[in-house]
């Protein structure tokens, strides 16, 4: 598609919560069209810093895409398509280790796929094979963990989150197999959210916020919705200057691997400027 001339443009672009994009100084509602369909909802595009940023509200204003029936691809290609190159994707993840507790901030460096049936690939045709070994860009993640340090809130700064299908949370015998495998996390959003950045040439960061311990690690009955969004509301504003900090400290010009993530593929389609 050709590029909308009357679209702003954004370098960096946030995928998170409703309550994160108060931040945005001059902010604009912006309908932008793909050829997947709507995002989640209107992008909200300001800057912060001076530098321009999309926001994204993951699961629509009112949280009514739970998160098996999100549009990954248009919000990924929308996000494109306003010029962003960078991504920083706040998540609400569950536990599956006693030590990081509720509220506990992690960068995680690796993911694994539980989920199954969506749609997590732009390419349905060719032959277009991402790397996928390092699944969060480098430079993303330093600057996450060296900003989140400085300003007193120190992350975990790696971690395994597994991806599940949801929307209900685990068994316990499924929370305990995911730690006796070593993983960190589980998060119902990770993916396919994170390749299909990666298949569009994007950085893309994942900050998870602890919001509760899942079924294998916790006493009781296991996780709870109520407890997730109450936790999640509580750090809101934290991840929100989190964020605002951060932005300055990502590059301006890219030199991590993702930037040339599609080197040499022959691509079926033409990316958004
Ligand atoms: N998101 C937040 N907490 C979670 C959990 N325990 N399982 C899956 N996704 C989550």
């Amino acid at each position: 598609p050709a590029p909308s001339p009357h679209l702003p443009r954004a370098e960096i672009g946030v995928i998170g919560g409703s309550g994160l994009y108060a931040f945005l100084d001059d902010a604009t509602d912006v309908e932008v069209p793909t050829p997947y369909g709507e995002p989640s909802d209107p992008l909200v595009v300001g800057t912060v810093a001076g530098r321009g940023v999309a926001f994204v509200p993951r699961h629509g204003r009112d949280h009514r895409h739970p998160p098996h029936r999100i549009n990954y691809r248009a919000n990924l290609w929308a996000l494109r398509s306003l010029g962003v190159r960078q991504i920083l994707a706040p998540c609400a993840v569950g536990s599956l280790r006693p030590d990081l507790g509720p509220g506990t901030l992690v960068v995680p460096d690796q993911l694994v796929d539980r989920t199954s049936g969506r749609v997590q690939t732009f390419y349905d045709t060719g032959a277009v094979h991402v790397a996928f070994a390092d699944p969060y860009c480098p430079d993303g993640r330093r600057a996450v963990i060296d900003t989140a340090t400085r300003t007193g809130w120190p992350p975990q700064d790696q971690g395994v989150m597994v991806v599940v299908e949801g929307p209900r949370f685990s068994t316990r015998a499924e929370s305990r197999w995911f730690a006796g495998q070593g993983w960190h996390l589980v998060n119902m959003t990770g993916h396919p959210e994170a390749v299909l950045a990666r298949e569009l040439g994007l950085c893309y960061t994942a900050i998870a916020l602890v919001t509760d311990l899942d079924a294998g690690v916790a006493e009781g009955e296991g996780v709870q919705q109520a407890e997730v969004f109450a936790l999640f509301a509580e750090h809101v504003g934290r991840l929100r200057t989190l964020l605002f900090e951060t932005i300055p400290a990502l590059p301006g010009e890219r030199s991590c691997p993702c930037a040339h993530a599609l080197d040499g593929l022959r691509l079926p389609l033409t990316l958004p400027e």
